[in-house]
């Protein structure tokens, strides 16, 4: 495939449908009630789709493989897993030629780590070619491997300028961001997600050793997905219930519509399947939200903290569910008009082009600060079709009133990659030839 010819579903598998955005969940069904149906879909159809319930509850979650090929990566529609890291790394190499060389040996990797299997034999003699953290036989553990690429990678070196996606650039700082440039950009960012802890860093391992430093880390950030407590959508360290209002990954229409790059766009045609990327290393003051009353945190978030119900659901066992709605509202005496909720996503038709992405977020906690303060937060991780779409957003949220309480600090804007279609295919391919 050339440059020319925009990719199509119809290039992965027959009958157009992607399998990611076919059998994922929608996000915000991750009630119990719905749970069973949805997961019984996952694990006949995909395997490693079912939920993160579903998997511990199956005792052999280490066994499961998300499938590698397809139209679009993975990891982005999948249901996240309970780890994941996020990697970002420069590049190094001279040429266009050894770049490609980079990609294909990353797809390689990415191809034998996400189905597992066993690594060859050392030689007499020689060191082992695998770490042996998971043992002699590498399982698949629910492993994907997402691939992005920053603006810096469009730069000069490798005669890609005029490919670059349309809207990508390098991240800016909003007006309370305080940027550590060493947290921040790079030419590449791999999010790598499993079932446990083990798994991801063994990918990390693998993949620094197979690619020989024709790419250098910059930096990276470790997180996870809490359980559920007690059920549905995991809490993020603010104890608030995150995650629940998000596009259906599993309605093809919609994810179309605010996900995955389309062919015959203002895209180069080699995008199309991809989707931009953005990842904000967000550090929380929990030291100050604990002194907060739960009154104002609710007001703050717009939810209740319990439920994760709307504002307007009184009862504790309302159902997080219900769909936020503001049209008896306008002042924001239910829903504060500058609560997280209502500036995401203000649901007025001036904002409705501007209020829809894919969340899909990680918690951080690393060690303590250089004062001894609590150093955790959230690896805040989206989705979308158009990058402008998260700035727009990300502009009304600079007015919202968690902001005393957030330090947005890292990060980056990416584009996701195309997926990988067959064993002849490798990440970037389009782009590269
Ligand atoms: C980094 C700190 C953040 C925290 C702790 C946080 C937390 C939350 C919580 C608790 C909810 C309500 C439950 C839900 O629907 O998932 C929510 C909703 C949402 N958040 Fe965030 N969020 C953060 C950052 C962001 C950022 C940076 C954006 C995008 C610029 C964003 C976009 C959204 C959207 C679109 C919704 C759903 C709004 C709706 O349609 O009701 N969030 N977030």
């Amino acid at each position: 495939m050339t440059d020319e010819e925009p990719r199509t579903p119809e290039d992965g598998w027959p009958g157009g449908e992607c399998p990611a955005g076919a059998f994922g969940r929608r996000s915000f069904l991750q009630g119990a009630v719905v749970a069973g149906l949805v997961g019984t879909a996952g694990r006949n159809l995909l395997g490693g789709d079912a939920s993160p319930a579903d998997r511990a509850r199956s005792g052999d979650a280490s066994t499961r493989a998300v499938p590698f090929h397809g139209y679009h990566q993975a990891g982005i529609a999948t249901p996240p897993q309970p780890t994941g890291t996020f990697a970002s790394f420069d590049v190094t190499v001279s040429n266009r030629g050894e770049l490609t060389e980079l990609f294909r040996t990353l797809t390689a990797r990415a191809r034998f780590l996400t189905a597992g299997g066993t690594p060859p034999k050392a030689p007499r003699g020689s060191a082992p070619p695998d770490g042996g953290i998971l043992g002699p036989r590498i399982t698949p553990d629910d492993l994907t491997i997402t691939v992005a690429l920053g603006a810096t990678l469009f730069d000069g070196r490798y005669g890609l300028g005029a490919r670059k996606p349309a809207q990508l650039i390098t991240m800016k700082p909003f007006r309370h961001d305080a940027l550590d440039l060493g947290l921040s950009q790079g030419d590449v960012l791999i999010q790598i997600c499993a079932d446990h802890r083990d798994t991801t860093l063994h990918t990390l391992f693998d993949l620094l050793a197979h690619t020989g430093g024709a790419m250098k880390p910059r930096w990276r950030i470790d997180c996870q997905r809490n359980p559920p407590r007690p059920v549905g959508t995991p809490r993020d360290w603010f104890g608030f219930k995150d995650g629940i209002a998000n596009p259906d990954t599993t309605d093809t229409a919609q994810m179309n519509q605010v996900v995955w790059a389309q062919p015959h766009t203002a895209e180069p045609a080699w995008a199309a399947g991809g989707t931009y990327q953005v990842l904000r290393i967000v550090r929380f003051d929990i030291e100050a939200w604990q002194k907060v009353p739960l009154a104002q945190q609710e007001r703050i978030f717009g939810r209740r903290k319990d439920s994760g119900a709307p504002m307007y659901a009184l009862s504790e066992n309302a159902s997080d569910l219900l769909d936020p709605i503001y049209t008896n509202d306008p002042q924001g005496l239910i829903t504060p008009l500058d609560s997280h909720i209502r500036l995401a996503n203000p649901q007025t038709p001036e904002t409705a082009a501007t209020s829809t992405i894919l969340r899909r977020s990680y918690d951080y906690n690393q060690t303590l600060d250089v004062h001894g303060g609590l150093d955790v937060g959230h690896a805040f991780c989206c989705f979308q079709r158009e990058l402008n779409t998260y700035i727009t957003m990300q502009n009304r949220l600079e007015g919202e009133a968690l902001v005393p309480y957030i330090s947005p600090r890292g990060g980056g804007y990416f584009f996701a990659l195309p997926g990988v279609l067959d064993d002849q295919d490798y990440y970037a391919r389009g782009l590269l030839t």
